[in-house]
């Protein structure tokens, strides 16, 4: 049975895909109204959303996601009848120096969304997962649904958990949840410490790509406009008490993915650094998505070549963008990660 809500809550959607999905939101429908719950952390920038900051069907409610009153008291002050919970601490290198803020957020954070959840109502909530909770696969295989959780960093240690709490609301208390579980995305306004925008930004001031290991590790691209599709149709069409698999079907390695980036920009092979490889790295990750294609009739409409030129375009036309978050949190980060290498 469908389903159609009139408010949506999206918590972190001043990150990258949590802004891409409120616009995306705001652009596939009359009158839903979105309410955009987010704490600003490093990774959350307001600046993501100037385009649609005055539509009058969005509001910004600057709210840490572990204060469950106060989230109790925004679903209730907007009337709230969804929730698409985002925010999260999300970069893997930060967890392995630092794990105990993604215990916090997401984890913490997690069990106080789904307690105010209930406390507003019992509001249809979906968590927006990664399909690195599976763990790592060799050069073979898919992850499906039923696939067992293995997480190897503290960043899908704390996802995994997250989704077993969700899981745990469903059966306990009867709370409408859906969890998806996403491959790697990609596109406009992701932070400059994932890979693809890491080395767009780095090439276009001829600095090296720092690969980790030798490169051959492969992951799954989804162009993050596709994600914010399939979200959208789990939300309103899927079954609740359901996991749903998302993914690209576009597996690349590492390499070939650095050196279509230098090729698009005509920069030259050398300034490829191998480096130290990431700690405990999963070597693939790869998805089997036919429930959401046979289930939902979802698909990815954007081929990784044509996603990955329009992104490296957009970054290359917003350089003050990426100047802006590279100059704050991010700027130390970078420096105290890749000096002397
Ligand atoms: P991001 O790091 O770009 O954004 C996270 C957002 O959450 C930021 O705006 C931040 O300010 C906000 N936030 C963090 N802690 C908060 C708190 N305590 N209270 C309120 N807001 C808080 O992340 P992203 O890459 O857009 O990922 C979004 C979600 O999608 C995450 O849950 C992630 O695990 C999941 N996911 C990401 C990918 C990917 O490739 N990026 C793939 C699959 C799933
Ligand atoms: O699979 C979904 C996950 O994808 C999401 O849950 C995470 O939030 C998201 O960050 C992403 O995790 P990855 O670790 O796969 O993404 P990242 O961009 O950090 O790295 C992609 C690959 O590139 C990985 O194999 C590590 C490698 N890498 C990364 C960086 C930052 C490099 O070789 N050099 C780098 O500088």
């Amino acid at each position: 049975m469908s389903f159609s809500p009139n408010v949506v809550m999206v918590t972190g959607g001043a990150g990258f895909i949590g802004s891409n999905f409120v616009r995306y939101v705001l652009a596939n429908s009359d009158d839903m109204k979105v309410v955009n719950v987010d704490c600003l952390t490093y990774a959350g920038n307001l600046g993501n959303l100037t385009d649609i900051a005055d539509d009058a069907r969005y509001v910004f409610e600057k709210y840490d996601i572990c204060n469950t009153d106060e989230i109790v008291a925004v679903c209730q002050k907007h009337n709230v009848d969804a929730i698409v919970h985002f925010a999260a601490e999300s970069h893997v290198d930060r967890s392995i120096t630092g794990p105990g803020e993604f215990v916090r957020t997401n984890v913490q954070g997690t069990l106080s969304m789904l307690q105010a959840a209930r406390a507003a109502g019992d509001v249809r909530f979906l968590q927006v997962g990664t399909d690195e909770v599976y763990g790592s696969l060799g050069e073979e295989g898919l992850f499906t649904e039923e696939t067992p959780l293995d997480p190897h960093s503290p960043y899908s240690a704390s996802k995994a958990a997250a989704d077993h709490l969700v899981s745990a609301f469903g059966t306990t208390y009867g709370l409408p949840v859906l969890t998806t579980r996403c491959s790697n995305n990609y596109g406009p306004y992701q932070f400059p410490e994932k890979m693809i925008p890491l080395m767009i930004n780095n090439a276009r001031h001829d600095k090296p790509l720092p690969v980790y290991g030798d490169g051959s590790n492969v992951r799954d691209w989804l162009y993050v406009e596709d994600h914010c599709s399939a979200l959208w149709a789990v939300l309103t069409k899927g079954d609740t008490g359901r996991v749903y698999n998302i993914g690209g079907n576009s597996e690349k390695r590492n390499l070939a993915v650095v050196v279509a980036i230098l090729r698009y920009l005509d920069k030259p092979d050398s300034l490829i650094q191998f480096v130290t490889d990431r700690p405990g790295h999963d070597f693939r990750y790869a998805i089997d998505a036919s429930r959401v294609y046979q289930e939902l009739g979802w698909q990815p409409s954007v081929s990784f070549e044509a996603g990955l030129a329009q992104t490296i375009q957009w970054y290359l036309d917003n350089q003050d963008w990426l100047d802006q978050v590279v100059s704050g949190a991010y700027k130390n980060y970078y420096e105290s990660m890749y000096a002397g290498r």
